[in-house]
């Protein structure tokens, strides 16, 4: 009897036992996949999974959430995948304002060249050289940018300070530059000294009508294309800033200084003082002028070296950091 009844609260006490873990069980998957569900659904409204819909990457998408924040990325939620938009956006020194500017580029180019459709756009040679000029920003100071698209203001006069006959040729008083300019170049000019280059200034700050003067005799003799190569149009050269200086070496020309060995050295260490060399060779289409080998513009050593080190120009530059 007593066994019977054992028996029985065993069965009983089993099917207890069974019953709540089969609910416990129960319960356990209901929860898990309302879970989920849940963060299914919230993934589902993550940017990054509709992203993922339109057909971005991961990559992609990485990179277009380092660029673009919040409400900003609606616009590639709208509108269908592009491959140009990802190129472009990946490019060093993409700017967000000029995000149309360089589709537009790309397509009137007809090319998937992204490095140059920044390029172009930034520097603003995607148009004809002198076309819509800006009057340059000349709080800048020795960040100012004066090109073919940038000219000065018309009564713009800098302080300037001698550079002594010591450094410079022509009469005393004839080469000029700005304070920091003329610091610049003076420890420049002990290293170059030191390196066994004895460089001398041969060309500093212009005044309006110098400038004009010098343009219009290369104008005159050797005709408008040429001397768009060789010199600004007044109001447009940055010798009228006094940030400016050629220098070359006793016995060589603007030209011939390329030739002497002071060229490579100055190539390798201006930047250290906070120059660089501002018309370099194989960059002639962004500034717009002939490969100058002795043009040194002073715009602070922090500039000059990432000018040096990414082997940009100046222009170039100016619409990444400085604009
Ligand atoms: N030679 C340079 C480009 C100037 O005239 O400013």
């Amino acid at each position: 009897m007593k066994r019977l009844k054992l028996k029985s609260n065993v069965k009983k006490y089993g099917i207890i036992t069974i019953t709540s873990i089969a609910v416990i069980i129960f319960i356990s998957i209901g929860i898990y996949s309302y879970i989920n569900i849940k963060k299914q659904k919230e993934l589902e409204n993550t940017t990054e999974y509709k992203l993922s819909e339109i057909g971005y990457s991961e990559d992609d998408i990485k990179v277009l959430t380092k660029v673009y924040k919040d409400k900003e990325l609606n616009y590639f939620l709208e509108n269908k995948k592009n491959d140009d938009y990802i190129g472009i956006i990946s490019e060093k020194h993409f700017i967000k304002d000029y995000f149309n500017d360089y589709l537009e580029y790309l397509k009137e180019a007809r090319d998937t060249n992204y490095a140059l459709a920044v390029e172009k756009v930034n520097t603003k040679t995607n148009k004809e050289y002198y076309t819509d000029p800006e009057v340059t920003d000349t709080s800048k100071n020795e960040l100012m940018l004066v090109n073919k698209y940038y000219h000065l203001p018309d009564d713009y006069t800098p302080e300037l300070v001698t550079i002594p006959l010591a450094y410079s040729f022509g009469e005393l008083g004839s080469q000029k530059c700005t304070q920091n300019t003329y610091d610049a170049y003076l420890r420049l000019w002990s290293e170059a000294k030191e390196a066994g280059f004895y460089l001398m200034v041969n060309s500093s700050y212009r005044t309006h009508q110098k400038q004009e003067d010098i343009y219009n005799q290369y104008k005159n003799v050797q005709g408008t294309e040429y001397a768009d190569d060789y010199a600004a149009r007044p109001g447009y050269s940055e010798h009228e800033t006094g940030y400016a200086i050629n220098v070359t070496m006793n016995g060589y020309t603007d030209k011939t200084f390329k030739d002497t060995d002071a060229y490579p050295w100055l190539k390798d260490n201006a930047y250290k003082y906070g120059f660089i060399l501002r018309y370099p060779e194989g960059k002639e289409e962004i500034t717009g002028f002939d490969a100058e080998a002795g043009h040194l513009r002073y715009v602070g050593v922090e500039a000059a070296t990432y000018i040096h080190e990414n082997n940009i120009t100046f222009d170039e530059y100016y619409a990444y950091f400085v604009k």
